[in-house]
């Protein structure tokens, strides 16, 4: 039987979301050999200055007490460049920025990113992090849609890198072979990440199927081979970020589905079994533990997982007694060959 010993993964992009529901979610997310996570601020309301982000960061430690957390503030009108210091000062790593009205809670995102200018300057100078969520919003006139709202977008990347060379930025959830050209053309404070379901999903497993259904969606094959090759290259731009977005059963299988894919519960089981199956296994520790500490210049973990490979089953969901619901997994009820124990 193979085992493979890893540092616990470096999950930086996971939604916990708040209240309840989030006692709930935490755990599974050490359960799944996290050990370290990016948590996004897109509550409702959304986590606007520190100090709200640092009593979500005490909910978060209550919840499971053995993950660490790194904190991000949603990039808004209101964040002034003395919250900036503030929240630097009180280990804030990253601030994201979404586009106004491309997915869930994001309606108080941005329409232009020039009037964040000083901001972006502050943030170079107390090297925090910009998280971009990097899709345009739908637009008929100029042709906009889902399967383009990432490749229209990059320009907008490119030219704050320009403005701001030093400022790292990280382009979230990446799912097009424009976007993996684009990392790699651009320096070196500019990286990505990748989610497990962007390496296995197209727009053929997400249309009709709504628990495959996130944003950014799923693109062509050409653009998930991309994603494929540029893992199996080891590049070091090019990072974990799951980008675990749970959303209760009732709200999935609905007619207006909310998006987001729920991964942190087996989080290492899925990429084990897609390494292994795209025959990269060797470059795993890289993607999930290595390459993002680097990025963020973050201490190495203590804590390691063995991940077995041995028969495992995702269950068809988890049953969330308290609000007579349940969470579906990704790929709820298939075999897989790997699980993962804590260690
Ligand atoms: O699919 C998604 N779900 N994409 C996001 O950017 C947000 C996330 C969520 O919070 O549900
Ligand atoms: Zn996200």
């Amino acid at each position: 039987m193979k085992t493979i010993v890893l540092p616990a993964a470096e999950d930086l992009h996971i939604h916990l979301r708040d209240g309840e529901l989030l006692k709930f979610i935490a755990p599974l997310a050490k359960a799944g050999g996290a050990g370290r996570v990016l948590v996004m601020p897109n509550l409702k309301p959304y986590i606007k200055n520190t100090e709200q982000a640092l009593i979500y960061k005490k909910q978060l430690q209550l919840a499971e007490p053995e993950l660490e957390y790194l904190m991000t503030l949603y990039l808004n009108p209101n964040l002034t460049v003395a919250e900036i210091q503030k929240a630097a000062e009180n280990g804030i790593i990253g601030i994201k920025s979404y586009p106004k009205g491309v997915t869930t809670n994001s309606e108080s995102g941005l329409e232009n990113y020039e009037i964040y200018y000083p901001i972006f300057a502050e943030m170079e100078k107390y090297n925090l992090v910009l998280n971009i969520h990097g899709e345009m919003p739908s637009n008929e006139a100029q042709n906009i849609c889902i399967m383009n709202a990432e490749e229209y977008f990059l320009p907008n990347l490119e030219r704050i890198h320009q403005n701001f060379p030093k400022l790292r930025i990280v382009l979230e959830h990446i799912t097009s072979k424009a976007a993996v050209e684009l990392i790699k053309r651009l320096g070196i404070t500019v990286a990505a990440t990748i989610t497990p379901h962007h390496l296995e999903l197209t727009v053929d497993d997400w249309a009709g199927q709504n628990h495959n259904y996130c944003k950014p969606v799923a693109k062509y094959p050409v653009d998930r081979q991309a994603l494929r090759e540029v893992i199996k290259e080891n590049n070091s731009k090019f990072f974990l970020g799951s980008d675990s977005a749970p959303h209760l059963k009732s709200l999935k299988e609905n007619a207006c589905a909310c998006a987001g894919v729920f991964s942190s519960s087996h989080l290492m089981p899925y990429l084990a079994e897609i390494f292994d199956k795209l025959n990269c296994l060797e470059q795993l520790e890289n993607f999930t533990s290595r390459f993002g500490q680097n990025f963020y210049q973050l201490k190495p973990l203590n804590k390691s997982i063995k991940l077995v490979n041995i028969p495992n089953q995702i269950p068809d969901s988890f049953k969330i007694n308290f609000l007579k619901d349940e969470l579906v997994p990704f790929w709820a009820g298939k075999n897989i060959n790997w699980q993962v124990e804590l260690i």
